[in-house]
């Protein structure tokens, strides 16, 4: 029977799927494996059903004498597997789309709300006893009716963030993305495609990322890039942190250089940069973006269909190449 780790655990039901089919061994301890650990797992098991957490860089893959042949990624992302390195040492790799998808836009415009109508600096101050009561001028936010949302990045999260913005909120949506999508996608959302992220940057009033994380990325969104953007602009991130500069970030938010900021990841989870702390514009969630049961459970069975058809010798379901 081939032996599994799971580094971190996960909804019942979808571990106990895999108990039920493999030597299964649950690193229960609630905190993420050391890179130690992680070598000498690869030494242990068959396969490992790693996470964001985990970081699998090239050091680790070309482990000698390696008994890993599978690693079965929870989450969508996989910026943390140096997916190279790992296809060298024959190591296959798979992840979870789809399933997270509503989850993950639903996070986005959670995020997109909170900043337009000051909800976090709102329970702060009730929190701490500084409301006076209901007032004319009170906390106003901005109203996101007719105004545009610009995607950068418009795959499946992308998408859902869109249509949600676009029926709910009576959004414009403007995106960039590699490839422009077929008038099928665009139609519906009356979506806008946009020629550059510059272009983007200047006209959107709510600028959502969307992209992968990794070199190409990083830091797409610095300074100069902020500066692109109109005052009363927002920007949330959902994607990975380090498709933003978070010094730079900060330093906007804080001279008003644009409105607010939702962040949900960061580029050194769980550090966050010390100058976004204290800023009352800037809206703060702790990597939430798949995190319901109904979700993270189809993420674990997601990740075992993956892994019943790599022991069964068929094509991966979620190659990741
Ligand atoms: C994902 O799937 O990418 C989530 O952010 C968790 O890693």
């Amino acid at each position: 029977m081939p032996r599994l780790l799971i580094t971190r655990p996960w909804p019942v039901a979808a571990e106990d799927y895999l108990k039920g089919r493999y030597d299964v061994t649950v690193n229960d301890s609630g905190a993420p494996l050391s890179r130690e650990a992680l070598v000498a797992a690869m030494g242990d098991y068959d396969a490992i059903c790693a996470t964001v957490t985990d970081r699998f860089d090239a050091e680790i893959l070309a482990t000698p004498n390696a008994r890993v042949k599978m690693i079965g990624n929870f989450g969508v992302g996989y910026e943390h597997i140096d997916v190279k390195a790992a296809r060298a040492a024959g190591i296959a790799v798979s992840n979870t789309p789809d399933v997270l998808t509503d989850a993950t836009a639903d996070i986005a415009l959670l995020l997109m709300l909170m900043t337009s109508r000051r909800a976090g600096e709102g329970e702060r101050q009730l929190r701490d006893g500084q409301w006076s009561g209901w007032g004319t001028t009170h906390l106003l936010g901005q109203s996101l009716q007719g105004k545009t949302l610009g995607l950068i990045g418009f795959g499946r999260i992308g998408q859902a963030t869109a249509h949600r913005a676009h029926t709910a909120l009576g959004m414009k949506i403007a995106y960039q993305s590699r490839h422009r999508q077929p008038v099928e996608v665009e139609g519906p959302l009356g979506a806008t495609y946009v020629e550059s992220v510059d272009e983007l940057l200047k006209t959107a009033d709510v600028v959502s990322l969307h992209c992968p994380g990794g070199a190409e990325t990083r830091h797409l969104i610095n300074a100069e890039r902020l500066r692109l953007m109109k005052p009363t602009a927002i920007l949330i991130n959902t994607a990975r942190g380090s498709v933003v500069n978070e010094g730079e970030l900060a330093a906007a938010l804080r001279d008003n250089v644009i409105a607010a900021a939702g962040l949900d990841v960061y580029e050194a989870e769980p550090k966050v940069h010390p100058d976004l702390m204290g800023l009352e514009n800037a809206v703060l969630l702790p990597h939430l973006g798949s995190a319901t049961v109904e979700t993270r459970t189809k993420m674990g069975m997601r990740v075992a269909a993956n892994i019943d058809r790599f022991f069964a010798g068929e094509a991966l379901l979620d190659p990741v190449t």
